[in-house]
C-alpha cells in the first residue's frame, strides 16, 4: 500500500515520523508529497499533521485520511479536503496520558495556590496561605470525549467533586467515539448536558477545564457571559483551543478578579506573540501547546491498525463525524 505522509512538520519531525511509521507498518511504501504527485493514482492513504490545504486534492485512490492530530479542527478548514473520504483523528492512549497529567498538575496548582507560592519565591518572600481541600474545589469539564472522560475520573479519585459536560450523545456509535465506561467508573463524575445543565454548574464551579473541540458552536464559548456565572475568583484551564477564549473577555476577568487564575496551554496564534498580555500577567500561568503532545510510537501503533484494517476491509477507527466538526 501507497501511503502519502505530510503535514506542517520540518525536516528533523517528518523523518521521525517515517522512521516511527515505517518500524509499526513495514508493509507501507512511505510517500511524500512530490512522489504522491508523480503517481496520484496510486495513493490509498494520507497520514496527515494539518497538511497545506490542497495537498490532499486529486488523489482518486484515496481511502482515508488519518490524522496525527487530536483535533481536526485545522485540517477541516481545508475547503479542498475531499468530501467523500473517511477521516480519521488520533486517539493515542499515551497522548491521553499527558493530558491527564497536565490536568492534574494544572488543577492542584490553582487549587493549592502552587502559582502564588512560586511568585513568592522569586521575590524571596516566605508566606503562608490557607490550604484548600480537595473536596471543597468542584470541578467542571467541559467537554467529555477521550480527553475529557479521563481527566474527569483523575480528578474525581484525587477527592475532588468532578462534574463533565458534553453534549450527551457521543457514545452512540463507537467507531467515531470511545465506547462508554464500565457503569462504576462513571459514578464519581456527574454528566451533564445542554446549556441548562452548564449555566445550572458554573456557579458551583472553582475550576473550569476546558477539552471541547473547536466546531462553530464551541468558537468562544470560554466569553464574559461564562466567567462571570462562575464564582468570583475561579480558576480557568484551557488546554483544548484557543479560539475558545475570547481573550479580551478572559483578560478582563482576570483584571477584575472574577476569574482568579489561567492556566493556558493553546492561543489563537500560535506562537503567543512575544507582546501578548498574556506572557507576563501574574495571574496567567503559560504553556507552549504542550499539554499533550501525539506520542511517536504509541500514535504509530493506533496508525498501523487503522491502516491494517483499510486493507483488510475491517471497520476504521476514531473517525470523525464531520458534520459535528469533530
Ligand atoms: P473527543 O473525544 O472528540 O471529545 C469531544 C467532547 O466534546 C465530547 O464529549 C463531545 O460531546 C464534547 N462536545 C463537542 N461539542 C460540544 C458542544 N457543542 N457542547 C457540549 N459538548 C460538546 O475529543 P478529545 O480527544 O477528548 O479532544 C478534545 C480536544 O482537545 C481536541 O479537539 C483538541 O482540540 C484538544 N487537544 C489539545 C491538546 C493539547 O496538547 N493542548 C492535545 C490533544 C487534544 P459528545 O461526547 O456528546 O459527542
Ligand atoms: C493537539 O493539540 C492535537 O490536537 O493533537
Amino acid at each position: 500500500m501507497n501511503v502519502l505522509l505530510c503535514g506542517d512538520f520540518d525536516e528533523h519531525e517528518a523523518l521521525e515520523w517515517r522512521q516511527a511509521l515505517t518500524a509499526a507498518v513495514p508493509e507501507v511504501n512511505w510517500w511524500s508529497p512530490e512522489q504522491a504527485r508523480q503517481a496520484p493514482h496510486a495513493v490509498a492513504a494520507a497520514v496527515v499533521a494539518n497538511p497545506p490545504p490542497g495537498q490532499l486534492t486529486g488523489l482518486p485512490a484515496l481511502r482515508l485520511v488519518q490524522s496525527l492530530w487530536a483535533g481536526v479542527d485545522r485540517l477541516l478548514t481545508d475547503v479542498t479536503l475531499p468530501a467523500d473520504v473517511p477521516l480519521a483523528r488520533m486517539v493515542d492512549p499515551a497522548m491521553t496520558a499527558a493530558m491527564v497529567e497536565t490536568a492534574v498538575w494544572a488543577t492542584l496548582t490553582v487549587q493549592r495556590e502552587f502559582h502564588r507560592y512560586a511568585q513568592q519565591q522569586r521575590a524571596s518572600r516566605w508566606q503562608v496561605h490557607p490550604q484548600r481541600r480537595a473536596d471543597e474545589c468542584p470541578v467542571l469539564v467541559l467537554g467529555q470525549g477521550e480527553m475529557g472522560q479521563a481527566v474527569a475520573h483523575a480528578l474525581a479519585a484525587l477527592g475532588f467533586p468532578v462534574s463533565g459536560w458534553s453534549t450527551g450523545s457521543g457514545t452512540a456509535d463507537s467507531t467515531h467515539h470511545r465506547p462508554a465506561r464500565e457503569p462504576g467508573a462513571t459514578s464519581a463524575v456527574q454528566r451533564l448536558s445542554g446549556d441548562a445543565a452548564l449555566h445550572q454548574a458554573l456557579p458551583l464551579t472553582r475550576v473550569l477545564i476546558n477539552l471541547l473541540p473547536l466546531t462553530p458552536r464551541t468558537t468562544g464559548l470560554l466569553n464574559a457571559a461564562l466567567f462571570n456565572a462562575l464564582p468570583a475568583g475561579a480558576a480557568v484551564v484551557n488546554l483544548a483551543r484557543g479560539r475558545h477564549v475570547v481573550d479580551e473577555d478572559l483578560l478582563r476577568a482576570l483584571s477584575n478578579g472574577q476569574i482568579g487564575h489561567a492556566v493556558l496551554d493553546v492561543f489563537a496564534h500560535e506562537p503567543l506573540p512575544a507582546d501578548h498580555p498574556y506572557w507576563l500577567h501574574e495571574r496567567v500561568t503559560l504553556l507552549p501547546h504542550v499539554a499533550a503532545q501525539t506520542d511517536l510510537r504509541s500514535a504509530a501503533a493506533v496508525v498501523a491498525r487503522n491502516l491494517r484494517a483499510l486493507r483488510d476491509g475491517q471497520p476504521l477507527q476514531h473517525l470523525v463525524r464531520r458534520e459535528r466538526g469533530y
